[in-house]
């Protein structure tokens, strides 16, 4: 199969644009893409001995655009090689854009990619969403010549037409696949549908699995269903949310734990919490490693802030780090992939009695991933925090307020020059009187995971990469302990 012209057209460009940007101006062991916008990961998965990544992509400048598909692979979730661009939106059923999707394997051996086709994007009335698919070789995709092959048109009356995407796909054990979508219902509710298929090809639409009912967001983007200890979980990506409980307002992101019943495809939902509280999470989705882990990767990005993010590079965005995900008391645990041990470069800890201000010999730096424990038995420590990414001028402060149970993250003074959300508090539970903070920070972002990983917490801090000092404060006595390892 040959390449569309258009195809042809962005492999060649990012071929000739990547090879002039300086590896130092990405993160080490995040993905960028090779030159332009990325948005959503889309593919997610592991193919013939390696973890495929895709995602939405504009290669020709920084901001969104006519949406293609970029693609890179990993043997270890750390180290990503860029693969040439997958899919343009090369064909009547797409002209307007190849949108979210997900990959799965057929029982040929052939990956097949499915993703919503977008026309008619400008006309009111005729603007469409649909489900397409292509398959391929793992580098090299045909689309379907019957695409569209979900239509809108196959949903109940109630169901939009024009805000029908993200399909999530999987095999079942008997070789029969099920897709699940995001749609605004007319009550403007964010509902996820579900799809059964005997080929790929042709399709029935079963029923609603859930909906934010008036109460998480008018729209449910990128949904993913899957079981994981003995609990069915859905994660949404949702638009136009109120804040409530611990959710604030604007795009969320929302795991949802329950039980279906598929044969009455009925949801019931046991709990639901935000998937991560920071700024800079969007659009996950989670694909099997062959150990069984199940793994998770979002866009470490948000639409309300990313149009005020600097563009210094040719190059505009990061996926998060991979994250492994277990399910514990109904709450949905998450840590860094353990492959980033391979990054880790030497051992520094330190032990200190903290009162007052203090830094730690060799406790310092921008690309790390370090481990801080701070027992507050017998303390009357009230406040404790800590700044990052600091130099003379700048900082990220992490707090603990123990009056309210709080954990307060502030990039106020990273050296941003946008008015933006820069403070956000989450309330936290200390566990045997010990508060856990694991950071992952990566030149400009950090990852934050609380206790077992039950908080995790992303922001990316637009910050001089040489502000790299690490400093500690305590109202009053507590017994802290810091564990970093560089990464490289
Ligand atoms: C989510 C999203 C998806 C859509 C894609 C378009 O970030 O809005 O719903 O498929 O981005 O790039």
């Amino acid at each position: 199969m040959n390449p569309s012209l258009l195809l042809q057209k962005a492999r060649d460009y990012e071929q000739e644009q990547s090879a002039q940007i300086s590896p130092a101006s990405r993160p080490l062991f995040h993905l960028t893409p090779q030159v332009g916008w990325m948005n959503d990961p889309n593919g997610f998965c592991f193919y013939q001995g390696q973890y495929h990544l895709f995602f939405q992509y504009h290669p020709y400048s920084t901001q969104w655009g006519p949406m293609h598909w970029g693609h890179a692979v990993s043997d270890d979730l750390v180290h990503w090689q860029p693969c040439p661009c997958a899919l343009a939106p090369d064909t009547p059923a797409d002209a307007d854009g190849c949108f979210s999707g997900s990959a799965v394997q057929m029982s040929d051996g052939r990956l097949l990619l499915i993703y919503t086709g977008v026309t008619d994007m400008q006309n009111p009335v005729d603007y469409h969403q649909d489900q397409c698919i292509a398959i391929g070789d793992g580098i090299n995709f045909e689309k379907f010549s019957g695409n569209p092959v979900i239509k809108a048109s196959l949903l109940p009356d109630a169901f939009s037409r024009h805000d029908f995407r993200d399909p999530k796909i999987w095999r079942e054990p008997d070789g029969t696949y099920r897709v699940v979508a995001g749609n605004r219902h007319q009550t403007q509710c964010g509902t996820i549908v579900l799809f059964r298929s005997d080929n790929a090809v042709d399709w029935q639409y079963v029923g609603e699995i859930d909906s934010s009912l008036g109460e998480y967001g008018q729209m449910w983007e990128c949904p993913d269903f899957f079981t994981l200890n003995g609990r069915q979980v859905l994660l949404v990506s949702p638009q136009e949310m109120t804040a409530r409980d611990d959710f604030h307002p604007g795009y969320g992101t929302v795991v949802v734990t329950g039980s279906f019943d598929e044969a009455a495809c009925r949801f019931t939902r046991e709990s639901i919490h935000p998937i991560d509280f920071g700024f800079s999470f969007y659009a996950s989705q989670t694909t099997l490693a062959p150990d069984g882990r199940r793994i998770m990767v979002a866009w470490m990005e948000n639409w309300e802030t990313c149009r005020l993010a600097p563009r210094p590079h040719p190059w505009f965005s990061q996926m998060t780090l991979p994250r492994e995900l277990s399910i514990e008391n109904d709450r949905l645990l998450q840590r860094p992939v353990r492959e980033i041990e391979t990054l880790w470069q030497d051992d520094c800890r330190g032990e200190i009695r903290l009162q007052g201000d203090i830094t730690l010999p060799e406790i310092h730096g921008r690309i790390i991933d370090m481990t801080v424990d701070v027992d507050f038995h017998s303390s009357d420590c009230q406040l404790f925090s800590m700044d990052v990414a600091k130099d003379s001028a700048r900082y990220v402060r992490i707090s603990y307020e123990a009056d309210r149970g709080e954990l307060v993250f502030d990039r106020s003074h990273c050296g941003t020059v946008r008015d933006i959300v820069h403070i956000r508090r989450i309330p936290v539970s200390l566990r045997d009187n010990r508060l856990t903070l694991r950071l992952v920070m990566d030149r400009e972002s950090i990852e934050l995971f609380v206790g077992d990983g039950e908080i995790a917490f992303t922001a990316v801090i637009p910050s001089s990469p040489e502000a790299e000092g690490i400093s500690f404060f305590a109202d009053q006595p507590v017994h802290l302990t810091a564990r970093l390892h560089h990464l490289g």
